[in-house]
Order: structure tokens, then sequence, then C-alpha cells
């Protein structure tokens, strides 16, 4: 770490409790996986500390919504936007779900009845990394649950759908794989041994068992303060108006991508989905050019005496990766904003394993840059 960021390390505020505490604050965090999500606690302290009632937050990389959700749990109002059309189906069904179960149910049932009315789909046109995921049935059936969500813009059952889809355990739809990044796990539990992990997966006692689980404690979300959630990349951002301040985590360098560990749930999304991953080099460039828009597109918005509060990704150790990712986008925000003052450098653990990749290079910290624009 440079010797400005750790001088201005040693002044972290003292009410930091980081990621010690583990509670979170609604089920609806829960809503489905995603790769590289914040601690919900952690960006509840984070906009407690450095946000006040009523401010209007920017999380321009909102992934699965956390700090949006955090944001208008706390009373400010927020502008979500991200590219990955999964991390956006994420964030508005977080913030525009139904307000209560029998609301979703009611939902739920409409959708379901009218899902078996749509034509069934040629599944010789489903690319086979897709179909060797599902019973034919039951692929059929949550491509139709799919395509009825996406007509009816729908994105909380359609985020439901998408949390079930792949695992091993029988409340999910898939033959035995992975949760977090699709892997089937058929070696592991051979179709011969393990005959009814295999056998169809039927959807509304699945959905229905996911909602009875988001609304365990209640999901009341304040819609009149979502100002904004669109999928847009910070590259094309345009506001009518300034913001208090950006909280965000901007893509982790290197480490993780989203478009191929989401890959299974991308697909029904966006059928054009391809089973792949960018070259590195292409990455890291990417990151730069991401860092370079944020500079110039999303900090122009902050009104002056704003924060802008960054969690950054810390120990990336791929080769080509010279720097550190937290000083490297330091040196290009104030670059370009010569009078961004580092208030505060916070280190945190990322203590959850699915965090990261486990083999190469892999974020195991965080650190967060506390930067007020002068
Ligand atoms: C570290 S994740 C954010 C995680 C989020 N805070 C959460 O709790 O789920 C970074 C996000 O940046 C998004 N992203 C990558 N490139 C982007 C770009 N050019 N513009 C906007 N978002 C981008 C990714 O899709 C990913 O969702």
């Amino acid at each position: 770490m440079s010797r400005q960021l750790s001088s201005v390390a040693q002044r972290a505020p003292r009410e930091w409790r980081g990621s010690s505490h583990n509670v979170d604050y609604s089920c609806l965090h829960q809503l489905a996986p995603y790769i590289g999500k914040l601690k919900p606690v952690i960006a509840r302290e984070l906009l407690g500390q450095f946000t006040s009632s009523g401010d209007i937050v920017l999380d321009c990389f909102s992934g699965s919504g956390t700090i949006p959700l955090e944001a208008v749990m706390l009373g400010r109002r927020t502008l979500a936007f991200d590219t990955n059309p999964y991390a956006i189906t994420l964030t508005r069904a977080k913030l525009e779900a139904p307000p209560t179960l029998e609301a979703a149910n009611e939902q739920l049932a409409q959708r379901l009845l009218d899902s078996q009315r749509r034509p069934r789909c040629d599944q010789r046109t489903i690319p086979l990394w897709v179909r060797k995921f599902f019973h034919p049935k039951t692929l059929q059936n949550a491509v139709r649950f799919a395509d009825e969500c996406i007509e009816k813009d729908d994105p909380f059952l359609l985020a439901c759908l998408l949390s079930i889809l792949h695992h091993q355990r029988p409340g999910f739809l898939s033959y035995p794989s992975s949760h977090l990044v699709p892997y089937l796990r058929d070696r592991k539990f051979p179709r011969v041994e393990y005959p009814e992990m295999y056998t169809e997966r039927e959807l509304a006692p699945r959905l229905a068992a996911k909602l009875a689980r988001t609304y365990k404690h209640g999901a009341k979300v304040n819609r009149s303060k979502v100002l904004q959630i669109a999928q847009v990349g910070v590259a094309d951002l345009k506001l009518d108006f300034e913001v208090d301040a950006i909280v965000t985590s901007p893509p982790y360098m290197n480490a993780l991508d989203y478009v191929r560990d989401n890959r299974l749930r991308m697909w029904f999304l966006d059928r054009s989905t391809v089973d792949y991953s960018p070259e590195p080099t292409e990455r890291q460039m990417q990151s730069d050019a991401i860092t370079a828009a944020f500079a110039s597109n999303a900090l122009r918005y902050l009104r002056k005496g704003g924060h802008c509060v960054l969690v950054v990704g810390e120990t990336v150790l791929r080769k080509r990766v010279k720097t550190h990712p937290a000083e490297r986008m330091l040196a290009r925000l104030t670059a370009e904003y010569p009078k961004l003052r580092v208030e505060h450098v916070i280190r945190d653990k990322i203590p959850d394993v699915r965090r990261s990749r486990r083999t190469e290079g892999a974020t195991k910290r965080e650190l967060v840059l506390v930067l007020k624009k002068g």
C-alpha cells in the first residue's frame, strides 16, 4: 500500500465495526446469490456514517442491489445502475418486491397460469451447456416462466426463479450442481446412484417455498425513495441532477467475471449468453476504462462536499497487475479531480470464501476509500 493510503488508514473512523457484525437486516438481501456481493452490514455502516437521511445516494455498480436496498431502508433516496442484466433484475426485484407474502403469492399464481398457456419452446434451439443442467420438462417450464416474467416486466418473480435455478438440494430446479457458479456435480452424484436427483422438478411448490423464505421477516420497501434503476454502463451515465453521495463497489479488477460466473442465470435473461470468459488482459484494460469513465461520468454529479465511498477488492495476484487496485483507482480519480481528498481508508477482511475464485489470484480483503469532493 502506498504511503498516502497507509497513513490515512490510521485514521479510520473509530466507530467502524467492519464485517464482525453478522446481522442481515432483511431476507430480501438473500433473494439470490451474486458473485462479489457486499455484506449488507458493511453497506449499512458506510451509509450510516457518510450519508444523511433524505440524501440522494448513487450506486453505479449496483450488482445485486445491496447498497441501494440498505440506502432505502435507512431513509436515503437512491439511484442504481449496472451493465449486467442479472444485476439489474436483482436490484429491481429487491426494491420493487410486492409488499406482502399474500400479494407475492397472488402474483405467482397468475404468472404460473399464464406461463403454462405460452407456446412450448423447441428445446433443440437451447444450447447443450444449458440443457445438460435440467430435466427437459423442468427446463420447458422454467423457460416459459422466465419468458412470462420478462414479458410482464416482473423482475421480482424472475429473480425468485433465478435464485432456485441451480443447486444440489431438492428445493432447486437443476440436476445436482453448485449454487453460486454453475457446475454440474454429476461425478459426485452419479445418475445411477442418485436417480431421484435427475427427475423432473416442479416449479410451483419450489417458488412458493422461496416466497415464504423471502417474507419470513417481512420485506417492505419504501418505493418512493427509489429514483431510478437502469441497465446503464458507467461510460453512458447521464443524470439531470447532483447526488449527495456515491457509495459503490466497482468491479474487482481481474478477479471476478460477472457474465461467466452468472452464465446460466444470464442465459434465462439473455438467450445470446455464451459459456465463455474474456482474456485477463482484456479485463485489465476494461477495468482501467471503467475507472476513467467513473471519474469523468459519475464523479461530476457528486455535489461539492459530498462523499464518494468506494469498496475496492484488495488482493489481486495475477502477474499482469502491477499496482494495487485501490492505488491505481485513486491515482486515476485524483488525476481527473485534483480536489478529491482522501478522508479515510478502511481495511476489512472478506470472510466469505464464496467472494473469490479458488484458483489464481483472489480477492481476499477489501479497502474502503472514503473520498470527499473539495
Ligand atoms: C463488485 S460488483 C458490485 C456488487 C454489489 N455491491 C453487491 O453487493 O452485489 C461490481 C459490479 O459492477 C458491474 N459492472 C462492471 N462493469 C461495469 C460498467 N462498465 N458499468 C456499470 N457496471 C459495471 C458488474 O456487473 C458488477 O455487478
